[in-house]
């Protein structure tokens, strides 16, 4: 089914009750993109991805990310079976990994012979984790503000172990997830994937449940018919949803992390 060319209405299913801006309009564009030409990617696309990542804010200065710009295809191939054998993770021509880093600040304190013993809490990785984070997504909005596309993996936290040792971690760093990057293949167009409703996710003043059920039943309703204009028939929404987190063993892995993440050097005190 061909998609309207209102990103708004494509996110939502209704026209846009707002002004929408130049910026909102490339957001609105997002896709996750998994098919790309063979084209490179080039280092000024890197450089400046590297850039609008640290432009992003970070707690307190303190910079306790990395990332690592990877094309070599035996180290990809090697990744995308880590990340269960994802096939664009092996096919991106550059892949990102987005890393939670301590290593360096333990370095500096060693440097300095001071403590950095608080990098050894809960609170340092999830610290690192949520700036990593807000980095990668400006990265992702340079790259697609070039044309790039691009399309994130969680699958690297699959064995966090066996990914560090691949890229050469020292203890202190963890890979949180990947970005498959390049320029998308036009022969398999990815289609701009509809949202909950912002009221769903938008509380004032106060959280709120009202109309949440009827939100849901909304969007499922909208995502049905866009799975099936893609030629696809999924279970409902809110169904795949519960299903991905039934329990541990659908966490492919990952209900490990804890453990790989003190084998790595975090204690999580
Ligand atoms: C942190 C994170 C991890 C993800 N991991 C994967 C992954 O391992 N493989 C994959 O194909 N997509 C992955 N995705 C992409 C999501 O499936 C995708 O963003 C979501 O279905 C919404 O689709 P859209 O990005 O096209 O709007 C990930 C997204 C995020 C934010």
């Amino acid at each position: 089914m061909a998609q309207s060319s209102d990103p708004w209405l494509q996110r939502y299913g209704v026209a846009a009750p707002v002004d929408v801006t130049p910026q909102l309009e490339q957001l609105l564009q997002h896709r996750s993109i998994r098919q790309y030409l063979e084209r490179a990617v080039s280092d000024d696309s890197l450089l400046r991805a590297v850039a609008a990542a640290q432009s992003a804010s970070t707690s307190s200065n303190l910079q306790l990310w990395s990332v690592l710009a990877i094309r070599d295809p035996e180290r990809k191939l090697a990744l995308a079976r880590l990340a269960g054998n994802q096939r664009h993770v092996r096919d991106a021509p550059l892949l990102l990994a987005w890393v939670a880093d301590v290593s360096r600040l333990r370095r500096m304190g060693e440097r300095q012979q001071a403590a950095t013993e608080g990098s050894e809490y809960l609170e340092a990785f999830v610290l690192a984790s949520v700036d990593a984070a807000l980095a990668a997504q400006n990265a992702a909005v340079s790259l697609e503000s070039e044309g790039l596309g691009l399309v994130y993996i969680g699958g690297m936290r699959n064995q966090p172990e066996e990914a560090a040792r691949l890229l050469n971690l020292p203890e202190g760093a963890m890979v949180l997830f990947g970005m498959c990057v390049g320029y998308p293949d036009p022969a398999s167009e990815a289609a701009i994937k509809p949202r909950l409703s912002p009221e769903v996710v938008l509380h004032r003043e106060t959280y709120s449940t009202a109309g949440e059920a009827e939100g849901i039943a909304e969007y499922q309703r909208r995502a049905e018919s866009f799975q099936q204009g893609q030629g696809r028939h999924t279970p409902p929404w809110s169904q795949q949803c519960v299903e991905r987190m039934a329990d541990g063993t659908t966490l492919t892995g990952r209900d490990r992390l804890k453990a790989a993440l003190r084998a790595l050097g975090f204690a999580l005190r």
